[in-house]
């Protein structure tokens, strides 16, 4: 393993002053997890969450990272998949944590993708009235989104993440080896992330995207050209920036939300299954925003019509028309906008874009133009 190791990771730093930390980005990183955790924490003993296919892949080598620094730790394993983000097995995670005896000043590891992050790190911020955590983001999404910011939860009947915290982690520690295991589905929906970031404000990036994106999905480096912790490394970098000047999501983060709207939208109309993963449903969201950004006339169709033709080339979809299966109505599409967003006397609040790179808030869009939209895009399928 250690000869796989970058001397050199990605050192992204999110600066929330008293709460700052690290993200560490770099092939082969998971073997100095225990390393930095000794330096961080010394004598902190370590509780891991992971989820049944990574423990599979990851937990052994994981806890033999631990235990080579000295690091005493121990483990749970839930089921794979958005279901764990269930008061059932929250309460699991909280309870196995108490019994396994961390205490504050010990950490509770977050080892998998976005689900586990959400989970393991709300179980930290409650746990023991506060716990301090790690995330090892194993996904691509994890990695370049989920990890980062601190924002963590569990689903409601109501509706996704509505019960959770704002918690920061101590240290992100990103190995981009790991996602060799990742099935390519998985893989590319976190690619809509990724553009994500070039789309709302980084020109200059998306047309890196452009570029290199092959390179970043072959993630092998034996070219020297490390294109995938590159396009990692810029993707934090933008959310570390946000979350920094925004950290509670008053104003700027909701950038972030960017193909959100529409896309929870198409997620929830396919019931949160793997009939639309979530980062394919912000893929078709932002290919929708920007079809409705340029009817709006706040950009060329041409420069929307490259921005969709890049997430196409990658293979995400983009658009209601790529989504199989029964869809529900315009009206009901426009219900489930309303759930998601706050619609203030017809009016909503969107993301829109004035060109590639150049997100912006914009309220007191009519519900009836966006009714029009999605009526349009319904009926092209
Ligand atoms: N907190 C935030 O800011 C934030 C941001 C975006 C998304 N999210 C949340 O993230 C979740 C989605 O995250 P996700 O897409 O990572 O899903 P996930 O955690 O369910 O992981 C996807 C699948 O990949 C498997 N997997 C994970 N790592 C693997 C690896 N290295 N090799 C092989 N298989 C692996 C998992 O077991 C799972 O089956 C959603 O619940 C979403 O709400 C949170
Ligand atoms: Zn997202």
């Amino acid at each position: 393993m250690t000869a796989s190791v970058r001397i050199d990771p990605a050192i992204v730093e999110v600066a929330l002053g008293a709460r700052s930390y690290h993200i560490a980005i770099g092939r082969g990183l998971l073997a100095s997890l225990g390393a930095r955790i000794a330096a961080l924490r010394p004598g902190a003993r370590t509780f891991i969450v992971t989820d049944e296919n990574v423990a599979r892949h990851l937990l052994a080598g994981t806890e033999a990272a631990l235990a080579q620094a000295g690091v005493t730790t121990s483990h749970v394993i839930v089921p794979a998949g958005e279901t764990s983000k269930s008061y059932g097995v929250f309460e699991q995670v909280c309870e196995a944590i108490i019994a396994s005896r961390v205490e504050r000043g010990d950490l509770v590891v977050a080892l998998g993708g976005g689900v586990i992050g959400d989970l393991a790190g709300f179980a930290a911020a409650v746990a023991r009235r506060g716990l301090d955590y790690v995330q090892v983001p194993t996904t691509l999404l994890a990695q370049v989104d989920s990890s980062v910011g601190g924002k963590t939860a569990i689903n409601s009947a109501h509706g996704k993440n509505l019960i959770g915290a704002f918690h920061q982690p101590i240290l992100v520690l990103a190995d981009t080896a790991v996602l060799d295991a990742l099935p390519k589905r998985e893989f590319r929906a976190g690619y809509a992330e990724l553009a994500k970031y070039g789309l709302l404000g980084d020109a200059a990036f998306f047309s890196w995207l452009e570029a290199n994106w092959r390179e970043i999905f072959a993630g092998g480096n034996s070219s020297g050209s490390f294109a995938r912790e590159h396009a990692i490394a810029v993707s934090c970098r933008a959310k570390a920036a946000i979350v920094a000047r925004d950290e509670r999501e008053t104003g700027e983060r909701a950038l972030l939300n960017l193909g959100h709207t529409f896309g929870h939208a198409l997620e929830a109309a396919c019931g949160f299954s793997d009939r639309l993963l979530h980062g394919e449903a912000v893929a078709a969201g932002m290919a929708l925003a920007f079809a409705f950004s340029a009817r709006q006339g706040l950009l060329p169709a041409a420069e929307a019509d490259r921005a969709i033709s890049h997430l196409a080339q990658v293979g995400l979809p983009t658009g209601i028309k790529d989504i199989s299966g029964p869809l529900p109505t315009v009206d009901q599409l426009m219900e489930l906008i309303a759930q998601d967003k706050k619609v203030k006397r017809g009016m909503l609040t969107l993301i829109l874009v004035r060109g590639i790179g150049s997100a912006f808030i914009k309220s007191g869009v009519d519900q009836n133009e966006v009714r029009a939209f999605l009526s349009e895009k319904l009926a092209e399928r």
